[in-house]
């Protein structure tokens, strides 16, 4: 094993994280950030000796929408907890044939289609995130922890997909038929709501940060089948969320084994490489 008190693993999930008996020595924190309050309470503890920190996207209740979660506040919390990395789970449509109901997709790159949303923590309004943040987005995600992901879903052998571009949506609706066939064109295999600007502003906190998708249905760019539905989404999330949790415990443990961790620095340099500020 690493050492693993280097690293501290935030989990952004919710539903199947639930389980108290996940976490040893479990305490739960309520904070807050110069960006507001996180969407809920920090669940911290460890899983077999790994340090970890839950955060439940939506809230506990799940009473947060994709639009209002405070992305900034739940990053920023997480890295102020000590994270080193950031796990999250996404249901997600699927817009390829191949990429099946009940399926995981290590997240590889997105399109944003969101827009109003606060995408970065360099806009003034901290003292700490003076100028401005231009960070790259390729690679989108922490290559790293996608393939700790990855080697973790196959080594429980469940169909997982190694790549995937995720199309991101305002929601709350879901799309259109057309908007959905247009995503296919665009070169989208999932549609979600929140991987945008979470991912972004991982990257601006310089985290380590990687997504597990679950597939949880076909949107509605299929001939003759009905659109997704809440009642799909959510009968398909909690019939597969378990897989995603086992994913996502055992990568914890695939990362703290690494001894080589000069990629957590590298995310920390880019970012500072990334900021433009006149003094
Ligand atoms: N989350 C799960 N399924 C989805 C879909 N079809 N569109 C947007 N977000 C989703």
């Amino acid at each position: 094993m690493g050492d693993s008190r280097k690293i501290k693993i935030g989990i952004i999930g919710g539903s199947g994280f639930d389980d108290p008996t996940l976490f040893e020595n479990q305490v739960t924190r309520r904070v807050t950030t110069p960006f507001g309050d996180p969407s809920d309470v920090i669940t911290e503890g460890e899983i077999k000796g790994v340090p970890c920190a839950l955060l439940a996207r939506h809230g506990r209740k799940h009473q947060i929408q994709p639009s209002d979660v405070n992305y900034r506040a739940n990053i920023w919390a997480l890295k102020e907890a000590g994270c080193t990395h950031v796990l999250a789970t996404t249901a997600t449509g699927s817009l390829v044939e191949q990429y099946r109901p009940g399926d995981l997709v290590i997240l590889d790159d997105f399109i944003d289609r969101t827009w109003g949303r606060k995408c970065t923590f360099y806009d003034n309004s901290c003292d700490t995130t003076r100028g401005v943040c231009h960070a790259p987005m390729r690679p989108a995600f922490c290559e790293r922890a996608r393939q700790a992901l990855y080697r973790a879903a196959l080594a429980r052998g469940y169909a997982c997909h190694e790549t995937g571009t995720a199309v991101v949506i305002q929601g709350p609706r879901f799309s259109s038929r057309a908007e959905s066939l247009m995503h296919r064109q665009w070169g989208g295999h999932l549609v979600n709501m929140t991987t945008v600007p979470e991912v972004v502003l991982a990257k601006e906190a310089g985290l380590s940060y990687a997504a597990v998708a679950l597939v949880t249905d076909y949107d509605c760019w299929r001939e003759n089948e009905t659109a997704v539905s809440v009642s799909e989404v959510l009968a398909m999330f909690s019939k597969n969320v378990q897989k995603a949790a086992d994913v996502i415990v055992d990568a914890v443990q695939i990362l703290a084994a690494e001894t080589d961790t000069a990629y957590l620095d590298a995310h920390k340099e880019l970012v500072k490489s990334s900021i433009m500020l006149k003094e």
